[in-house]
């Protein structure tokens, strides 16, 4: 019996593996114009990073996580997020002490969450984030906000909404949980028993509480903007005014929180849904975090950075008719032999294409001209390059113009700037006729 793939995975290929490559690259353009430099830390870690730095609280930490012991019993996680991650590479290769500040980092890969899969929830999914680590401005806040934007206004996705609150300071927070924990005590027995455990550990994770009764409790919670100090409150109205003279728009939510536990002041999510009706969640989210460097044990600077899950901008794409067209990859040329001893100077053909910079073909198996020319027209060819038994004594090759019909035949060695002018490129070496008439 053959062996399924494992619940909440998928396989990614054809044009949704092209479809992904396209936006990687997009969103890897543009963090590098706002010169962020790519990293890349492996997919497991010790188990403690993401405990301390993600938070125990956090259903990620307390319910998501996959983790094992490896052969010599250490506890070790397939990274549930990239951020703590990031942190650790940046505190262990020391890079806040040489490099200047921030430290700006994107990065791009699989992340794993034993979630309950549905609508764009995988249990491996790919995410592409950045983090700005070493600066506690709210300008740098601002320029994640910014980055992101463009990232989502490059892929047209210009129906977005930027999600914005702030958390507070830790004076803030502490006053809020100290409020919720006074509030949350009088319904504790009515709730849920994980909202038990996040009493306990970190009272502001019972906000993302997903138990339909527990909501209801939830919404008369007190609020975290009752509870901000006069420079929290400072500082996110200096995020807004840069937003608005940066001309970003967003809305303010006073009930967002995020789910991990490493955040304060500023947080944000980005929303999208798409136009049949499709709601994937959030396509990224992030914020600042002051004391998550510190609590893995490098200096006390603050950060901010933002992830999106590209599993739901292909999805969200994909809806509205926003991939560009031509992500199938349509090959350019396919070199056909015919007999044999036909191939070697056929596959000399397609190896010198290549090396030219066309995306060839070859047909491998022994099939009929016609049968040749219909998978030449499945694979988009341009052109067919045709080589027989003739052609393998006068050392020529056969071009056919797949579109016009017409073919011509040519010394081998004239294979790559034939090619070239019938491409209309501007590689020729001059020599040939259509050059010349030019
Ligand atoms: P997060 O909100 O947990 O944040 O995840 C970021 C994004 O990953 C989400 O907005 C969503 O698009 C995608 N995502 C999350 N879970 C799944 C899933 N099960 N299946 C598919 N996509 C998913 C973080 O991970 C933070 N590390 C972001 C951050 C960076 N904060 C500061 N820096």
């Amino acid at each position: 019996m053959a062996v399924n793939i494992v619940k909440g995975t998928r396989d990614i290929i054809g044009e949704e593996a092209n479809a992904f490559n396209y936006i990687e690259n997009l969103l890897k353009q543009i963090c590098e114009l706002f010169a962020y430099n790519e990293v890349k830390p492996p997919v497991m870690e010790y188990s403690e990073l993401f405990v301390r730095g993600v938070g125990e609280a956090s259903d990620v930490v307390r319910k998501e996580m996959y983790t094992f012991l490896d052969k010599g019993d250490r506890s070790v996680t397939l990274r549930p997020e990239f951020t703590a991650g990031i942190m650790r590479l940046i505190i262990q290769n020391k890079l806040l002490a040489t490099s200047e500040l921030p430290v700006k980092s994107y990065y791009v890969g699989p992340v794993f969450r034993y979630e309950r899969p549905q609508l764009g929830r995988y249990r491996q999914f790919t995410q592409f984030g950045v983090e700005a680590v070493g600066n506690d401005s709210p300008e740098i806040d601002v320029e994640t906000i910014v980055l992101a934007y463009t990232i989502l206004s490059s892929l047209n996705l210009d129906n977005v909404s930027v999600v914005i609150n702030t958390i507070g300071d830790d004076e803030s927070r502490l006053n809020y949980k100290n409020a919720l924990k006074a509030y949350f005590a009088k319904y504790l027995d009515q709730m849920c028993p994980d909202c038990h455990t996040r009493y306990e550990l970190n009272p502001l994770r019972i906000l993302d509480c997903k138990v339909p009764d527990d909501q209801k409790i939830v919404a008369g919670a007190p609020k975290m903007k009752d509870y901000l100090s006069d420079a929290a409150k400072e500082r996110f109205n200096k995020v807004l005014s840069l937003l608005d003279a940066l001309e970003i728009p967003y809305v303010v939510d006073d009930t967002l929180v995020r789910g991990l536990d490493y955040y304060s002041e500023t947080v944000y999510e980005f929303h999208y849904v798409s136009s049949n009706g499709n709601d994937y969640g959030a396509i990224g989210g992030g914020g600042h975090y002051g004391k998550l460097v510190k609590e893995l044990g490098g200096p006390d600077v603050a950060g901010v950075g933002f992830s999106f899950g590209v599993d739901r901008l292909y999805s969200v794409l994909k809806d509205d008719g926003l991939l560009p067209e031509g992500l199938d990859n349509p090959i350019e040329i396919y070199v056909m032999p015919l007999g044999e001893a036909s191939k070697s100077l056929a596959m000399q053909a397609a190896s010198t294409l290549r090396l030219s910079g066309y995306r060839v073909d070859f047909c491998f198996e022994d099939v009929k001209l016609g049968n040749m020319f219909k998978r030449a027209e499945r694979k988009g060819a341009r052109f067919a390059v045709i080589i027989g038994e003739n052609e393998v004594n006068n050392n020529e090759v056969i071009i056919k113009n797949l579109t016009s019909t017409e073919q011509i035949t040519v010394p081998f060695d004239k294979l790559v700037s034939k090619i070239c002018c019938e491409m209309g490129d501007e590689c020729c070496d001059g020599e040939c006729q259509c050059h010349k008439e030019s």
